[in-house]
């Protein structure tokens, strides 16, 4: 053994190990730190979002994202990476997110680039699912809204045709979705979600809880939707990172849970993910 290998074994066993690593583990964390405060800086000025920050998934992460399709909808993961490739090839949609952004009343507050991160898996699992009926609270803009309803557009034309219904408190809610061909399957509906849920008359295929991210609100939602659920019916939460409602909610009624975690390309913003509970 080297003679510098020895000395740092030995230093390794006494007290002034952590003094002696120090420096390298500084050096470790001002380098991360630094990364972040890159990214955080260009954020500052290229970005001008305020809320529901928009970003892409690092490329490892989507494959990561299509792996989670997959296994949550029992479909090859190569399917699973065309549906999201198809997404992203769509050009119609991306250019009517970009050009009703740019014309809306919030534009002083949005970025005109397009970017779905884990909406990507949504689109890919109604396109695995085929679902009737998707139920998505929290529609703002419409973003999430606009992906689920190309994927049902593109269901439609393969002969599986479905709504989705979209609910938020907000009236200005959901700018991005009255266009065609996309608004011709949404029902956006504006009221408080749980009280929306408890009056829906169509079976749900696929639930997405995106509203109020309170625990208490999440379990409402799901409590609310559970009757009116179609047989095999997946629920979806966008809540994954800030609660445990779904795993112990899949736990009490007898599904299997899974999470997919967001990592996202150059922005500051941990991510969120994808909780998915389903029997
Ligand atoms: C994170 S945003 C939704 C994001 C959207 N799904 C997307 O893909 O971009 C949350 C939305 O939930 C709405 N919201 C909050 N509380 C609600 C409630 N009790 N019922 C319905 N919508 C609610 C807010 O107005 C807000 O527009």
């Amino acid at each position: 053994m080297a003679a510098a290998q020895q000395f740092r074994r030995a230093v390794a066993r006494t007290r002034l190990a952590p003094v002696a690593a120090f420096p390298f583990r500084l050096f470790k964390v001002a380098r991360y730190d630094a990364r972040v405060l890159r990214s955080s800086a260009r954020w500052l000025v290229t970005s001008r979002e305020h809320h529901n920050y928009t970003y892409e998934l690092t490329a490892l992460n989507r494959e990561h994202l299509a792996w989670f399709v997959s296994d949550v909808c029992g479909v090859p993961v190569a399917k699973a990476r065309g549906w999201m490739a198809e997404l992203e090839a769509d050009e119609a949609l991306r250019r009517h997110i970009e050009t009703t952004t740019a014309a809306s009343a919030r534009r002083g507050l949005a970025d005109r680039s397009v970017r779905y991160a884990r909406r990507a898996g949504w689109y890919a699992m109604i396109r695995a699912l085929g679902p009737a009926h998707v139920v998505e609270t929290g529609t703002d803009k419409g973003l999430g809204t606009c992906v689920i309803a190309a994927a049902l557009l593109r269901n439609a034309a393969e002969g599986r045709p479905g709504r989705v219904t979209s609910i938020d408190i907000n009236p200005e809610a959901g700018y991005l979705t009255r266009a065609d061909p996309w608004a011709a399957v949404i029902d956006l509906v504006i009221g408080d979600s749980v009280a929306v849920l408890a009056g829906l008359t169509e079976p749900v295929g696929l639930f997405l809880h995106d509203s109020d991210h309170s625990a208490a609100h999440e379990r409402r939602e799901f409590t609310a939707v559970e009757p009116r659920l179609a047989d095999g019916a997946v629920l979806l939460s966008d809540n994954l990172t800030k609660t445990d409602v779904l795993p112990h909610y899949a736990d009490a009624t007898g599904r299997r849970f899974l999470a997919f975690r967001e990592q996202p390309a150059r922005h500051w913003y941990p991510g969120d993910g994808i909780g998915a509970a389903w029997r």
